[in-house]
């Protein structure tokens, strides 16, 4: 007999003898242990019959603690569960001190399982989570593959900085009390490891569009890096991204792609992890039940969910933008913190979400943003002042995505990049694509933490990547 999974024999209708190895939650009463081994979010139930176990044994089945379990699987004689295991034999495979066991059964605060981050997938919220995380990511590569995009690999070291926003991690193995230097006193990085200066990218956009402009469509999924100093519940240091990128494509199409793409991932785990939604959905509304009535979530997490799948996005320029804040309650009353005033502010998010929460209700695209606030590579538009930008924002999250239509005429890009003293040497294979055969070119970036965090609920950004890189904090 090979050992069975709590999903399975939950699911099983053959009354037979099995096997299971898990972790037991709870053993009460001497008698019932609520094992679990990560397959599924319920437990399955053990019966021991306590009279004829030795009492040693009994006494090492303890919360935490890793057994071996044979017995038969019945009816269950009590309420609550359908099926049940009627143990023949326990192997304790591994002890566990219930006196200094950090995952007790009962409610934890989520900073302390932050801080025994290696044992909190032991609790049934960071196990849903962690099981849709992992599903939402099998469905981002379903999608591509299935819509005809390559997966391709971007480098993680790199010498550029995409979003020239400056905020990068160094890449060096230069001794640090004692670098050599040039004659001028700067560190000379011709003597470090790439022979010069190289850093943690903080997206794979410009390589992607390199592979975009031969193979068509394509996409990086993999881990990025920004050494931005935000302490807030939306930023990592280290977090996911999602970058499709595609040739003749333009911005219109670029809405479309990524509206599609976040519809259909987020209906893939509507399907595939019911059980696991519907606890997230019950520890939500339990959540709201001890908040006041004006911070309660309008809908419950499905509803949510299909709310955004069930409805279109709604498109709105920047220009108009500005116009609904600059006119709106928050803005006249001085309850933003940053007053929007004219055109060309930059949004914080604090009017993304009254755009998407109080004035349209449903997720917003705003496009066409001022050059002057955007990344360098970004179509300028015939107006000379906005490019074809665009940030998805979401309820309770703000920008989820951000992309854009790419600059493909060499001329003008030479000139954004000259004004923005970004040296052509540096990127003279990107300009190299704008020599040979150019194209129209587009493509967007989704943080998949922020999208984990609209599937299940959670408020922190902490809570939905296994182990959090934030300032300070660089733990396990
Ligand atoms: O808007 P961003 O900076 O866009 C880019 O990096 C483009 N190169 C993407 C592209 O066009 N290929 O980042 C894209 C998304 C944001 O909308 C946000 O969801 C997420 O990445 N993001 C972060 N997520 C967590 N922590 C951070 N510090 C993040 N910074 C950006
Ligand atoms: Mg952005």
């Amino acid at each position: 007999m090979t050992p069975s999974t709590v999903a399975r024999l939950l699911k099983q209708t053959t009354f037979q003898e099995v096997e299971i190895k898990g972790w037991v939650r709870t053993f009460r009463a001497n008698r019932f242990i609520a094992l679990n081994d990560g397959s599924t979010i319920n437990n399955i139930q053990c019966v021991v019959d306590f009279e004829n176990t030795d009492e040693a044994v009994l006494k090492r089945i303890t919360t935490g603690a890793a057994v071996h379990i044979t017995g038969n699987l019945v009816e269950s004689q009590g309420k609550g569960q359908r099926v049940e295991i009627e143990v023949n034999t326990i192997e304790i495979l591994g002890d566990s001190d219930p006196e200094t066991y950090p995952i007790q059964p009962k409610k934890h605060t989520f900073e302390f399982l932050r801080e025994n981050a290696h044992l909190r997938t032991r609790t049934n919220t960071f196990s849903a989570v962690m099981r849709l995380r992992s599903s939402l990511s099998f469905a981002v590569h379903k999608y591509f593959n299935e819509n005809g995009f390559y997966y391709m690999h971007t480098p993680i070291i790199t010498g550029s900085d995409a979003e020239g926003a400056g905020e990068m991690f160094r890449v060096s193995t230069l001794d640090q009390k004692n670098p050599p230097l040039t004659e001028s006193g700067d560190i000379d990085h011709t003597q470090n490891f790439f022979g010069k200066d190289t850093n943690l990218t903080v997206s794979g956009q410009l390589e992607a569009e390199t592979y975009a402009m031969s193979l068509g469509k394509v996409y990086t999924f993999g881990p990025t890096f920004r050494a931005e100093n935000s302490n807030t519940s939306r930023h990592l240091s280290e977090f996911w991204m999602i970058e499709p990128e595609v040739a003749f494509m333009d911005l219109a199409g670029n809405m479309d792609l990524a509206e599609d793409f976040m519809k259909s991932v987020i209906n893939h785990v509507l399907e595939n992890n019911r059980e696991d939604l519907e606890f997230l959905d019950k520890r939500q509304a339990d959540e709201d039940k001890t908040k006041s009535q004006a911070e309660r979530n309008e809908l419950s997490l499905i509803e949510k969910l299909k709310f955004v799948t069930e409805n279109n996005f709604k498109r709105v320029s920047y220009t108009e933008a500005i116009d609904i804040l600059r006119n709106s309650k928050p803005n006249k009353k001085k309850k933003f913190k940053y007053r929007i005033d004219e055109w060309g502010a930059d949004l914080q998010s604090e009017h993304e979400r009254f755009l998407v929460e109080k004035h349209f209700k449903c997720p917003v695209i705003l496009f066409d943003y001022p050059a002057n606030i955007k990344a360098f590579y970004m179509r300028l538009n015939e107006d000379g002042k906005t490019v074809r930008a665009m940030d998805i924002l979401f309820p309770g999250i703000g920008e989820i995505v951000g992309g854009s239509q790419r600059e493909e005429r060499l001329e003008v890009l030479k000139e954004k990049m000259a004004a923005l003293n970004i040296p052509e040497e540096e990127l003279w294979w990107y300009l190299d694509l704008r020599k040979y055969g150019t194209a129209v070119h587009s493509g967007f970036g989704l943080g998949f933490e922020r999208l984990v965090m609209f599937m299940t609920g959670m408020s922190n950004i902490r809570d939905v990547i296994p182990y959090p890189r934030t300032p300070q904090n660089a733990e396990f």
